[in-house]
């Protein structure tokens, strides 16, 4: 063997390093197989530290058939091996509720979930029987959030929501919207009301929450879900076919979905954000972006123009 054959180029080992970095990005070990935290952030109203990727299941998790869930228990088992706790449901979303209990108890995930749901429905008795319908399918005998859906009767709910949480039902309580719907009717709530949570829609196309809503919930102290923060997954078409700049790496990003959603986490009063995938690549490939370095504010900026320039 020729001495030439022992010796790697500079190009081969750049692109064998590029696909080492890679695969560690994948994983939630670093190197010399130490572990490599999530980044985590606290919940204002108790100091708790939540990772910042948390999962959503509108669609993804509304499984036809529980028994055909294998992919599934895969896409749930990545989740939690790289460091996810939060998953978000609503009765509103099919099966996934039951699904996503199912496969926690069949995982073997059923301690470190942060279980959230939603309300979805008029009057009190209803409402009442729903969220007892939603503990039972998700497996869990105390509610980690609860949430009133698209605020739906909020009014009869929010008070019952209040004393489940005085008599330890659910650990937090909050309001959700989507979409930019709402806004208006959200905002004397998140004034009025003790909410520990508010979950609305943010990403680098809908970004009318920057104005009034994500100041709000940091002056309050109320920790944020994002929800739709791939724009249920339209945010791809435009960048189909576009590489990343090479200034992404300045901040750890290796994909179009890992720019999607470290252009979230890098606002401060982001405290987590919820994808939702039936993939196991696509999982892998969102839970990378709640490791390692994020963007500035000035990067920030920067990342904005480049997706509007494309
Ligand atoms: N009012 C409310 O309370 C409200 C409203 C809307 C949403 N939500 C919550 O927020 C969650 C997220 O919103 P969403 O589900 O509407 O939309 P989303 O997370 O913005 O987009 C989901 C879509 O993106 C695709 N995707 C995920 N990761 C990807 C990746 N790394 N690369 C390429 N494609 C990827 C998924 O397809 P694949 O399966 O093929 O990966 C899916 O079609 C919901 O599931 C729900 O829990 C709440």
């Amino acid at each position: 063997m020729s001495e030439r054959c022992f010796h790697m180029t500079r190009r081969t080992f750049m692109l064998g390093a590029a696909t080492f970095a890679a695969a560690l990005a994948l994983t939630p070990r670093g190197l010399l197989g130490q572990p490599r935290a999530p980044i985590r952030r606290p919940i204002p109203s108790s100091g708790e530290l939540l990772p910042v990727i948390g999962m959503g299941t509108w669609q993804t998790f509304d499984a036809g058939d529980q028994t055909a869930g294998g992919d599934l228990a895969e896409v749930l088992k990545a989740f939690f091996e790289n460091g996810g706790t939060l998953i978000d449901s609503s009765p509103m979303y099919g099966r996934a509720e039951a699904v996503v209990g199912d496969l926690l108890k069949a995982t073997g995930n059923r301690d470190k979930v942060f279980a959230a749901t939603k309300v979805w429905t008029d009057g009190r008795q209803s409402g009442i029987e729903q969220m007892q319908q939603s503990m039972q399918r998700m497996g869990v005998d105390v509610m980690d959030l609860m949430q009133v859906h698209n605020l739906r009767d909020w009014q009869t709910h929010l008070p019952v929501l209040k004393e489940w949480q005085q008599a330890g039902r659910f650990r937090y309580i909050g309001i959700t919207t989507s979409h930019g719907r709402y806004h208006e009717e959200f905002e004397p709530i998140m004034r009025a009301e003790p909410l520990d949570f508010v979950q609305f829609t943010y990403n680098v196309e809908d970004r009318e929450v920057e104005e009034r809503l994500l100041p709000l919930a940091a002056d309050r102290g109320i920790a944020t879900l994002i929800n739709r923060p791939f724009r249920g997954s339209r945010l791809f078409q435009r960048v189909k076919g576009k590489a990343l700049p090479e200034w992404s790496s300045e901040f750890d990003c290796r994909s179009w979905g890992q720019y999607f959603l470290k252009f979230i986490l890098a606002h401060p009063a982001v405290t987590c954000v919820i994808p939702a995938t039936a993939k196991l690549n696509h999982m892998q490939d969102n839970m990378a972006a709640g490791f390692g370095r994020l963007p500035d504010a000035a990067m920030r900026k920067r990342m904005l123009a480049y997706y509007e320039s494309l």
